[in-house]
């Protein structure tokens, strides 16, 4: 099958365009007047006709015309204008109706409800999880597959079978990253591990370092978790776990923050290593404030552990949306890192559990002192004081990931938060500069 646009080609779509060839492996190709469309779509059935609404006035001819056709595609109709809504109800001929600028996943399902083709390079049937994680267990509870290929999953360990440390590092060595598991088994799988890590998270006995090991392994968890169902009660409650376990360590831990954080930095994963240490730096800051009543340590832990989900370690590690940085991603790589804040923020105003105002500081992560960030560009004195604590430890947990804690890093950081001086970012600001023992 082949897509066919009606419209100036110059004012394409590539987004649709993209989307047809990356992830439906479709060609297509573009008509600017109705006769040439109309030509090529009656010589070929399997033609997905894409019709772009804002380039012609009389799209009822176009209509009348497709409906003669026998197409094997139901045609697409890329309008915002609204008198067209009531097109895709019509028993004659239905039309996937599909705004402009619509966010990938839309756009990917209209394609796969106009063709009946199934996006590529998609198994829904298994989920991944992260190697390591199974080096908790000996036995999982559910059968473990490595993947050859999109369609070929091959298991490595049965669902009864104990299992030791040497199998999953002989996996490791051989650059297994992922292991598999199926639909199916999933949830149980999940019970299992959940138990395990809240077990773990809570016992009285367990050194510093192991208690960080298994909240990197919550994280993660919570992280994965999170791609194949949505906030469900156990997931909210895992985080809450976490959260929770995250103040505990920090409150009472007599270990130096900094020394903490070097046991977070393992660089398996700078997704779940930098959720975890801007969870630990934002509630140092805020306890240096004097502002540590449970709910706020709560909401800048929550906020840490939730803020970048979307994102993979990739993404995540684009800080700033800096134009140098985005000529490296596709764009839709660039839309995913534009839209990330909006999402979370969102997904916690409609899921149950948290805190209030948790939406908020999600929402605003990405904005800076300056009005350069985003999404919005909000000035200084726009920005909550709790938000403003939030992207002054996510800029600290940024740099010290990369750089380390040498006197170099606290003095580079200590001249660049001096930028944060100001409109409701002084309070986070001197907060931020007490928690290396420096006013
Ligand atoms: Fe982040
Ligand atoms: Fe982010």
């Amino acid at each position: 099958m082949k897509a066919l646009f009606l419209g100036e080609r110059e004012k394409s779509h590539e987004d649709v365009e993209l989307i047809l060839e990356g992830v439906f492996g479709l060609s297509f190709d573009w008509a600017t007047n109705l006769s040439e469309f109309l030509d090529k779509t009656v010589n070929d059935s399997f033609i997905l006709p894409i019709i772009v609404e804002s380039e012609f006035s009389n799209i009822s001819k176009i209509i009348d015309r497709l409906l003669k056709l026998d197409l094997k595609a139901t045609p697409i109709l890329i309008t915002n204008n609204p008198k067209y809504s009531g097109l895709s109800g019509n028993t004659d001929l239905r039309f996937v109706m599909l705004k402009t600028n619509s966010d990938v996943d839309l756009i990917e399902e209209s394609i796969e409800k106009a063709t009946g083709l199934l996006r590529q390079n998609v198994n829904k049937q298994y989920h991944p999880v992260h190697i390591y994680r199974f080096l908790k267990f000996n036995n999982v509870g559910a059968d473990v597959y490595i993947k050859l290929s999109d369609e070929k999953f091959v298991k490595v360990i049965n669902k009864d079978e104990m299992y030791d440390s040497g199998l999953i590092e002989k996996y490791t060595q051989r650059g297994v990253e992922k292991f598999y598991i199926r639909e199916d088994d999933f949830k149980l799988f999940f019970n299992h591990f959940q138990t395990l890590l809240r077990n773990e998270l809570y016992k009285e006995e367990i050194s510093e370092e192991k208690l960080i090991e298994t909240q990197l392994s919550s994280v993660s968890f919570v992280h994965e978790a999170l791609s194949s169902f949505n906030f469900s009660p156990d997931i909210v409650e895992l985080v809450e776990n976490i959260t929770h376990s995250n103040i505990r360590l920090v409150k009472k831990s007599n270990t130096k923050l900094f020394d903490m954080l070097k046991h977070i930095v393992r660089s398996k994963s700078y997704l779940y290593e930098h959720s975890l240490m801007t969870s630990y730096i934002s509630i140092e800051i805020a306890k240096k404030m004097n502002w540590s009543n449970t709910n706020t340590l709560e909401k800048l832990s929550l906020a840490s552990l939730l803020h970048d989900i979307y994102l993979d370690d990739k993404l995540a590690k684009v800080h700033d949306i800096e134009k140098e940085k985005l000529k490296e991603l596709d764009w839709k790589e660039t839309k995913r890192v534009q839209d990330h804040s909006f999402q979370i923020a969102q997904q916690i105003r409609s899921s149950e559990g948290f805190p209030p105002d948790l939406d908020n500081i999600l929402l605003n992560h990405h904005e800076l002192p300056d009005s350069s960030g985003y999404p919005r560009g909000l000035s200084a004195l726009k920005i909550s004081p709790i938000s403003c604590i939030f992207i002054l430890s996510e800029k600290i947990a940024h740099t010290l990931f990369f750089e380390g804690d040498s006197g170099d890093t606290v003095n580079k950081l200590n001249l660049e938060l001096e930028k944060y001086n100001f409109g409701n970012f002084k309070k986070a600001f001197q907060g931020a500069r007490l928690i290396w023992g420096k006013n």
